[in-house]
């Protein structure tokens, strides 16, 4: 039984303002409409996904979900599904229908609604009501028999094709009623609070924290390692701070060897390779080149994979310079290179006692740990 899911994404939000409408709006790391387009095609029931967008965002939803399909919304929600339904093109027996505000869908809920249509027309995610109720003049009531609708909503096809063409009533918040109002029968399965909609403005933080439980990050950390040689007439940058010393790191760039291992670990969270891969020694423009543009690049295609750097730890290796008295202001220069407080930057520094080639003063060398979040599942 082939399964399709409908996305809908066309509204406005105007409840929730901004300026972008709400499913486009970031939440943890993504555009909202791509938490829940990972999971529903992560399923292995669903075989056919369309997202259903207003006029002109096309583009927004290219870059929120990649190669989706598209379709274009209605005027209201129900004629954007309508829409939806009508660009499925594998003729699905199941559809789910799903709003886009809905960024945190647990696989489980659709499992549930998928078995629950083997014996009904329909199936709605729905959660008891917890607080106690009162209409607007102040009648208590009566909370045990009530119960808060979720999305995704299964539906048979040519039932919920059928309910569409159907529904002349008012203007519906969801399908269930117009399935339920041509006599088909709705399964109520156990729904989430995961599924909470995101309608105003208040409701962004609570879906960050969500997704911190949901567990839409993905933690990674990576190593990284360098040397440079110390040589007369050369500057000593480490850290990205200029230290005064007899003598200096010499390499192609500025030869800071504590950048440079931070790079490589900032690189490795991603698996994009090393320093060497994105600034070749043998290109001429890096050429004394100021290290920290090396360390800001990773940082950025962190950035630009929706991630975001937690913490780095630097160790330097060297009997001298003494890093101690430098090593508050590289801590502040490396955070403010990485945009991030001071405590998320951990600077630290050891001797070999004197054994090898630092121990005797012939270079410095620097290892350095990063831990990244990143959207997981996100288009790489
Ligand atoms: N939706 C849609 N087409 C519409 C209206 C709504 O696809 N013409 C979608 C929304 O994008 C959302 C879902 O239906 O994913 C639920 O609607 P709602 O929460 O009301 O979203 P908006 O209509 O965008 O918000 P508002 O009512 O505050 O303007
Ligand atoms: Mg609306």
């Amino acid at each position: 039984m082939s399964v399709a899911a409908i996305i809908v994404a066309a509204g406005s939000g105007i409840r929730a303002g901004g300026a972008l409408p709400k499913q486009f709006t970031t939440v943890a790391g993504l555009p909202m409409v791509a938490h829940s387009y990972r999971v529903l095609r992560a399923h292995p029931a669903i075989a056919e996904i369309v997202i259903v967008v207003g006029e002109g965002q096309d583009a927004l939803a290219r870059t929120a979900t990649g190669e989706a399909r598209l379709s274009l919304g209605g005027a209201t929600r129900r004629e954007s599904v309508r829409n939806g339904l009508a660009a499925l093109t594998n003729r699905p027996a199941r559809v789910l229908v799903h709003d886009a505000a809905r960024p945190f869908v647990p696989a489980a809920v659709v499992d549930r609604l998928l078995f629950a249509l083997d014996t009904h027309d329909g199936a709605v995610p729905v959660l008891a009501v917890a607080d106690t109720l009162v209409s607007a003049d102040g009648e208590t009531v009566d909370r045990a028999p009530l119960r808060r609708v979720q999305t995704p909503q299964a539906f048979r096809r040519d039932e919920l094709l059928a309910a569409h063409a159907a529904w002349s009533g008012p203007e519906p918040t969801d399908d269930a009623q117009m399935v339920r109002a041509l006599g088909g029968s709705v399964a109520l399965v156990q729904g989430d609070p995961m599924l909470d909609k995101v309608t105003y403005p208040e409701d962004f933080a609570i879906a960050e924290a969500r997704a911190q439980a949901f567990g839409t990050w993905e933690w990674r950390s990576a190593t990284g390692f360098d040397v440079h040689r110390l040589a007369a007439g050369e500057e000593l940058w480490l850290g990205g701070v200029l230290i005064p010393h007899d003598r200096g790191l010499s390499g192609h760039s500025d030869a800071d060897v504590a950048l440079h291992a931070l790079t490589d670990a900032l690189l490795g969270t991603i698996a994009a390779g090393d320093i060497g891969t994105h600034f070749p020694p043998s290109d001429p423009q890096w050429k004394g080149a100021a290290s920290h543009r090396f360390l800001t690049h990773a940082a950025g295609l962190i950035a630009a994979r929706g991630g975001q750097v937690s913490f780095v730890d630097l160790t330097l290796i060297c009997e001298a310079p003494k890093i101690g008295p430098h090593r508050a202001a590289m801590q502040a220069r490396i955070a403010e290179l990485l945009r991030l407080t001071p405590d998320r930057v951990s600077v630290k520094a050891t001797t070999t006692e004197q054994l090898g080639f630092t121990g005797r003063g012939e270079g410095i060398a620097a290892q350095a740990s990063a831990t990244v979040r990143l959207p997981a599942g996100a288009p790489r």
